[in-house]
């Protein structure tokens, strides 16, 4: 029983609800510091009562006075229709009413989680809807999905099938949420909620967070704060098209609801068919917003992530480094070249295949998964022997998904890729790329066989860079049947997803980035099936500071890939000294996106230092519980972070100088996370002054460097020449 009390509460007690008395089900879904209460009183629909700090079995009764007690937990559309609903069915006969009552509470165990269905059933009509709570020992997150099945004789049609609704408390809440674009992903926005409707969406089709991200933070008290206040996280964990939007209307709540963008979806439920939504992950934290990502990302690595648990090697890719200029000799080069700096992997991006049609530009080729033997001669296995030679591993880009018009299998089956009938073909990236249409099982056993073939004749391929460049640009499916039309964005999704399950299958080992030019496929519904994802096209180290601010809010640094990029920078043409550019990248998955033969010996050695010190501090970085000190979007010209052992024993902290002044006043950054009780020893990483800090080697205990802070120079003590406008410090915190 001492289980049940660590997870999950059943408490069956006669409550008195507004005019009758019923027996009510209360049950308190309790994580170790969290407890989401719901109300499954049969005959009636399934209630929530609570979202917050945990509660106990004797906070239980209480809560029939609350408020929260009038709120569905999956409001059903069409009796008083005038409030929004996570549900909207039409039925068989036309009827647009549906009318739920709970018949059912049912827990499962899976692989040592706890899942709470509640199945309700339409008072009149057989259709069933499950709403399921996963709680997992360990994890402060909450995954509620929903499973819609029509017992109907005849197809329904699902207008609005939303993965889970919360009714927050109307108040001085404020969301936090990512919008960006390509080059320029999540970047932050905090905004008071407001009367009215604040949403968030994508419908991209394909990819689904360079212009908006499907994950929020609530802040319950007031302008969001990192280290303080009580905050509820919620993360869709879908790749598709999304919708996220919070209703403030003339109630006491602001109505939170998530799920796929029903917009141009509606899904036609055939008769004994189930659809299951998405899961919609739900934390809540009292220590701020540090503290509902650290959340998410222990959640995360240990749930969700592919292989969460394996450290990431420092790679070289050879994206900005060659572009589409792919040979040998250059290919040795880099190789070489990344095994003398210290790293462990070598990536050869775009170019390297096509025959009929060669790839060297971005018009031609995708599909057509043959090495280019007029660059290559030696072919893959002669890249791979190359790699072991030097000592390092090799990894491939592939963009699997897509296909050009000029292109061998579009030429033979021009009736694989998305497009509408009647209409011109719309083409995307060099004017020639398509979308191949994911819901057609022949195109994913295509999809399947790429990287099968790929894995089966080199499995020494360590790396897959699986990349995405293009939307859906006209929505047709040559596959789906007439009346099936409106099923295309989410059944490409499906497609996919099932594709990525044969995959992982046969090759469980070979780490996959997700990619999608650039940081377009950050998304918790992704990846399961992945190991991490490409941040964005933009490595210009200072509005990195920023993306992957934002980015940390939902994902852990692990998956975040973060590379150091020439100078000046190919997006921004910024001039970024080596050693700031390291600090920025030494925060994520760390990696260089470069020819390093065009470096100075100086920075070289810059660059070789600090792969040698990220090798140190790696588990840190990787595994480590994140803490964000001081905001970039505060704009008070510094930015830092750190991560700590769950032990509390080592720690490192970031610190980023983001703008320049004569007469600057930087605020002194008290940390986080450490033990007040401990003593530190402070260790510069990557010093290039020629002399040391004056606190370098010193002891500070966690309670001092806690409520006060270190002090740090605001320039480099270095030869004259060589100071910049830019400044940042690495230092490890080691516990005597
Ligand atoms: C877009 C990606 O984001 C880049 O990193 C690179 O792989 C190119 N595609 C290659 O075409």
């Amino acid at each position: 029983m001492k289980k049940i009390s660590y997870l999950m509460m059943t408490l069956a007690a006669a409550l008195t609800l507004p005019g009758a008395a019923l027996q009510a089900e209360v049950i308190n879904l309790a994580t170790p510091g969290t407890s989401l209460v719901i109300d499954a009183v049969k005959g009636e629909p399934l209630r929530i009562l609570y979202y917050g700090d945990r509660l106990e079995e004797k906070d239980l009764p209480a809560l029939q006075a609350s408020p929260l007690l009038h709120h569905e937990a999956y409001p059903a559309y069409g009796i008083y229709p005038q409030g929004e609903a996570a549900l909207s069915v039409t039925h068989a006969d036309g009827n647009r009413t549906t009318l739920l009552e709970v018949t059912d509470v049912a827990t499962t165990q899976q692989d040592g989680a706890e899942i709470t269905s509640v199945t309700m059933r339409d008072r009149v009509y057989p259709l069933e809807v499950k709403v399921n709570y996963r709680v997992r020992p360990g994890y402060d997150v909450i995954e509620t999905w929903t499973d819609i099945t029509n017992g109907e004789k005849q197809p329904v049609t699902l207008n609005r099938f939303m993965s889970g609704y919360l009714p927050i408390r109307y108040g001085n809440v404020w969301l936090s949420s990512l919008y960006g674009t390509w080059a320029n992903e999540s970047e932050l926005t905090e905004e008071p909620l407001q009367h009215g409707v604040r949403m968030i969406k994508n419908k991209d089709g394909v990819r689904n967070s360079h212009t908006a991200h499907g994950e929020v933070m609530f802040s319950l008290d007031g302008k969001p704060q990192e280290n303080t206040g009580r905050i509820i996280g919620a993360a869709l964990c879908y790749p598709g098209n999304y919708k996220l939007f919070v209703d403030t209307d003339d109630t006491d709540f602001h109505h939170f609801f998530a799920g796929i963008n029903e917009e141009n979806s509606e899904y036609h439920l055939a008769k004994g068919e189930t659809f299951s939504t998405p899961e919609l992950a739900l934390t809540y934290s009292g220590e701020g917003l540090s503290g509902a990502s650290r959340n998410f990302h222990k959640w995360g690595r240990d749930t969700r992530l592919h292989a969460g648990n394996k450290e990431r090697k420092v790679l070289l890719n050879s994206w900005e480094g060659v572009y589409f200029d792919i040979n040998e000799p250059v290919m040795e080069g880099m190789m070489a070249d990344i095994a003398s700096l210290g790293g462990e992997l070598f990536v050869m991006d775009d170019g390297w295949f096509g025959t009929k049609y060669p790839r060297t530009v971005d018009n031609a080729a995708l599909g057509d998964w043959t090495v280019d033997t007029r660059k290559l001669p030696n072919g893959i296995d002669g890249l791979l022997k190359t790699a072991e030679k030097h000592g390092v591993s090799f990894g491939i880009w592939i963009e699997p998904e897509m296909t050009n018009t000029t292109s061998v299998l579009y030429e033979k089956h021009p009736e694989y890729v998305i497009h509408a009938q009647k209409r011109d073909t719309v083409k995307g990236r060099g004017g020639t790329q398509l979308v191949l249409d994911m819901a057609n099982p022949k195109v994913q056993d295509i999809v399947f066989t790429i990287v099968d073939t790929l894995m089966t004749k080199y499995p020494a391929i360590d790396y897959i860079k699986w990349d995405a460049n293009a939307p859906i640009m006209e929505h047709g499916s040559q596959y789906l049947t007439a009346d099936k039309q409106s099923h295309l964005y989410i059944d490409y999704h499906k497609g996919l997803m099932k594709t990525l399950d044969r995959i992982r299958e046969a090759h469980p080992d070979v780490t996959i980035q997700a990619c999608a030019s650039g940081g377009g496929r950050a998304n918790w519904g992704m990846l399961p099936w992945f190991d991490e994802f490409w941040t964005s096209d933009n490595n210009d180290a200072l509005q990195r500071i920023y993306m992957q601010w934002g980015t940390s809010y939902f994902f852990p640094a692990i998956a975040m890939a973060s590379h150091i990029s020439a100078s000046p920078n190919h997006q921004t043409f910024r001039r970024i000294p080596t050693k700031f550019r390291a600090d920025v990248a030494m925060s994520g998955r760390l990696g260089l996106e470069m020819q390093p033969k065009d470096m100075t010996d100086e920075d070289r050695a810059v660059c070789a230092r600090a792969i040698a010190d990220y090798k140190k501090i790696r588990p840190i970085v990787q595994f480590g519980d994140l803490y964000r000190l001081h905001s970039p979007f505060e704009k008070d010209g510094v930015a830092s972070l750190m991560y700590v052992t769950p032990e509390k024993d080592d720690a490192v902290f970031f610190w980023w100088k983001t703008e320049t002044f004569m007469n600057q006043q930087l605020p002194r950054i008290p940390m986080a996370g450490l033990d007040p009780d401990k003593m530190y020893r402070v260790t510069e990483l990557n010093p290039i002054d020629n002399t040391p800090l004056d606190i370098e080697g010193k002891v500070f205990s966690g309670k001092f460097l806690m409520s006060n802070g270190l002090d740090l120079p605001l320039t480099y003590k270095v030869d004259y020449h060589k100071n910049t406008d830019f400044a940042s410090r690495v230092l490890r915190l080691t516990a005597e």
